[in-house]
């Protein structure tokens, strides 16, 4: 008591917590799974997926559906002829509930279960139960679309309608409801389980033929929750809500009695500075006179979202040590897809980092929004788990009313379909607006996915995916990285590419510090970095930091050195080698496209990137505002993180990689080009007219009506080509 004890898991501190958690290890028991409420059920749910080949189960969050119902079903012998695959829309939910399943039934992860998630793979022969993200089950549809492999599916966490779940959802429908569709290249039946903790299941249940629901009872207890004044219906910067929820949470460790506490944000770096601020706060306390309950004893605190590394995920869920207060920083995760024993306060900030298609500037965007009414119920109900709890909200009443929608909207009708699309029309789903969704995204979004896929040249004139769509299809990546690092790999400078790929497929990789000096530090030895590859090109600075991180000696400490995540670093370079093996794979197999191309190095690169990009062209308006070329116009500026920033250079013609919204609309990873580069792509962005996809998307299309197309188009590039030699003459 004499001390203040107060930890927290930032990478230097990694050491005080693990001492810690060794001496409080509990054993995750098998009795301690008896106590959840699925365990009663046991017996009837084995009996209910044998007896029906459709099966929805509900029941609240943290009623063991995840992490128990695969055990069920394993020990009674589901898992003789093929694999129980469970698929979580998010990759930590993936990994960690793997890792707790193994650690309950004693096996080492990766044999009889493991996980696969894009990019990595925890399984091997041995692995019957495995846990994998959405995504990773519908590549594997693509290559076995019968899942001959498997003899249940479990599609878990279906009330967070991701897109992929709700993509495998349409599909295991198609597949498994036509008798004869559902035995090809299968020899036993397949069961389907769809799992879900809200109570949508009527909708649900019609849409998989009334199948039956069976839901898992369960006792929640009374959360009570107060608003606060510090957000009202005028705020949406990040910066006031962070010094909010740090100060109700210091206020919950010092006035609340003992009990932890998860406080809701929204992502990486928010949480970081979060947690540092709560730190210092903390580190001020004497326990003997500040805090209100004084059997606390020290307040442990705990970040959790997506990008972190997996051994410190799993602290989450180890008990703190008696007398100290845990606190878990997370991002919405921590909602409903993971589960965290003994909290009894929520700080919520009312905030969520969403993927939204942007329609102003046709792009898909990730932006801070408002939660959903639901949501904060949601967030709240995490402390009535095992006793009552309270929730503080941070926002006041009229921002509840006026800023938060009631439900959350579906993945699939607020972002780019351009993947998926791709996906259903390679696995044969030929009618893609007709497809049975449980919910239809707008059709001009299917318009747009189609309509981009045809400029990458995926699909053909009558929505038939071409061959390159064929190989597109195979990387988990973009498809327009996709279709940049393809021209590379025709050009035999693939070496260039996959890098780059691999780098903007990982977190980032530049370490921001909080401190205004270190902060300097590390600004000097990035632009450095990108002085070294030339400047001015954010692609190529990327390849470099590879490239000079690679053939060091030490490359951690290169990357200490540089300001650089080392973790980042090794898990590009991971993704490297797995693009690459299947590029390698793909060479050999198929008519691989090859071309040549005689120029410097640096042109061949940008000129393969504006392959790829040059959806994501913009030209200068005026200053460092540019404008997109899309047909939306936007307004554009170039990200401060950029090396183009500060130049004062000529730059007219730009490509770039994404799109970050707050106040002003930015564009990071940004490489100049040359108009003449992307000038003969650039009518592809206007020339195809939507509504004659559709028609292609409906199969209601005739040759000749694509004859009349092809003549109609053929007819405008001759009328083009005259207008410009007019001009050409007129200047001259
Ligand atoms: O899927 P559902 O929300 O119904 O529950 P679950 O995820 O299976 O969680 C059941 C229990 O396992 C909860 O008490 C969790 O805290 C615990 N759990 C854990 O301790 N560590 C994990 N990595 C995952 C779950
Ligand atoms: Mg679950």
């Amino acid at each position: 008591k004499e001390q203040s004890q107060a930890f927290i898991v930032v990478e230097e501190f990694m050491s005080r917590v693990q001492i810690m958690s060794k001496s409080s290890r509990m054993d995750p028991e098998r009795n301690e799974s008896k106590q959840l409420p699925i365990y009663q059920h046991k017996t009837k749910l084995r009996q209910a997926v044998r007896d029906n080949d459709f099966l929805i189960i509900t029941g609240e969050t943290g009623s063991g559906k995840t992490t128990q119902l695969p055990q069920y079903l394993h020990r009674a012998g589901f898992c003789k002829k093929g694999k129980i695959g469970i698929t979580q829309p998010r990759r930590v939910a993936a990994i960690t509930v793997a890792q707790r399943v193994a650690q309950e039934v004693k096996c080492t992860l990766g044999r009889e279960v493991g996980y696969q998630v894009r990019f990595d793979d925890c399984t091997s022969q041995d692995t019957v139960v495995k846990y994998m993200t959405d995504g990773c089950l519908l590549r594997e549809i693509l290559a076995d679309p019968g899942l001959s492999q498997y003899s249940v599916i479990i599609l878990d966490e279906v009330h967070e309608r991701s897109l992929n779940t709700d993509i495998l959802l349409g599909l295991l429908k198609k597949i498994f409801s036509n008798p004869d569709e559902a035995k090809k290249g299968r020899s036993f039946p397949l069961k389907v389980v769809v799992m879900s903790a809200t109570l949508e299941t009527e909708k649900l249940s019609s849409f998989f033929g009334n199948c039956p629901v069976f839901t898992i009872p369960g006792r929640t207890f009374p959360v009570s929750c107060t608003f606060g004044s510090a957000i009202g219906h005028k705020d949406t910067e990040s910066s006031g809500y962070v010094k909010e929820v740090v100060k109700v949470a210091f206020d919950i460790h010092t006035s609340e009695m003992a009990g932890d506490i998860l406080v809701f944000l929204t992502g990486q770096s928010e949480i970081e500075r979060a947690c540092d601020l709560l730190f210092e706060k903390a580190e001020s306390i004497d326990y003997r006179y500040d805090v209100h309950d004084q059997t606390v004893e020290g307040l442990l605190i705990l970040p959790l979202y997506g990008s972190m590394p997996t051994d410190q995920q799993r602290q989450i869920f180890q008990p703190p040590p008696p007398g100290i207060r845990k606190c878990v920083v997370a991002t919405n995760i921590a909602a409903t897809s993971l589960t965290i024993n003994g909290i009894k306060y929520i700080v919520d900030s009312g905030f969520v980092k969403q993927l939204n298609h942007n329609s102003r500037v046709g792009l898909d965007i990730l932006e801070v929004v408002p939660i959903s009414k639901s949501e904060a119920q949601q967030r709240a109900g995490r402390a009535g788990r095992t006793s009552a709890g309270k929730c503080f909200r941070i926002y006041n009443k009229e921002f509840w009313e006026k800023c938060m929608p009631e439900y959350t909207i579906p993945e699939i009708q607020r972002t780019s379909l351009t993947a998926v699309i791709l996906t259903l029309k390679c696995l044969g789903v030929h009618d893609v607006i007709r497809f049975p969704y449980l919910d239809c995204p707008e059709e001009r979004f299917i318009l747009e996915a189609l309509k981009q896929l045809y400029q990458f040249d995926a699909i053909d004139r009558r929505g038939r995916v071409t061959q390159l769509g064929e190989l597109m299809v195979e990387f988990p990546l973009h498809p327009g990285l996709t279709r940049a690092l393809l021209k590379a790999a025709s050009l035999g400078c693939q070496d260039l590419l996959l890098p780059v790929a691999a780098m903007l497929s990982v977190e980032n990789i530049f370490i921001r510090p909080g401190h205004p000096d270190k902060q300097k530090e590390a600004e000097k030895k990035h632009s450095a970095l990108a002085a070294k590859s030339g400047g001015m090109n954010d692609f190529a600075t990327l390849l470099s930091v590879f490239q000079l991180c690679k053939s060091s000696d030490k490359p951690s400490a290169w990357c200490k050195d540089h300001w650089i995540h080392w973790r980042a670093l090794k898990s590009a370079f991971s993704v490297e080698t797995q693009l690459r093996d299947i590029l390698l794979r793909l060479q050999q197999k198929r008519d691989f496209p090859v071309e040549v191309f005689d120029g410097n190095k640096s042109e061949l690169f940008r000129r393969c990137l504006c392959t790829g990009y040059f959806t994501n062209v913009a030209r200068r308006s005026v200053g460092k505002v540019f404008c997109t070329m899309d047909g939306h116009g936007s307004m554009v500026h170039v990200h401060p993180s950029s090396s183009l920033f500060d130049q004062e250079a000529e730059l007219d013609w730009i490509i770039f990689h994404d799109v970050l919204v707050t106040s002003r609309v930015y564009i990071r990873t940004v490489c100049p080009v040359r108009y003449e580069w992307v000038k003969d792509l650039l009518p592809k962005l206007h020339e195809v007219d939507v509504y004659e996809l559709s028609n292609v998307a409906r199969e209601e299309v005739t040759d000749e009506e694509i004859m009349k197309w092809e003549n109609k188009e053929a007819a405008k590039r001759q009328q083009d080509d005259a207008m410009k030699k007019l001009e050409k003459r007129n200047d001259d």
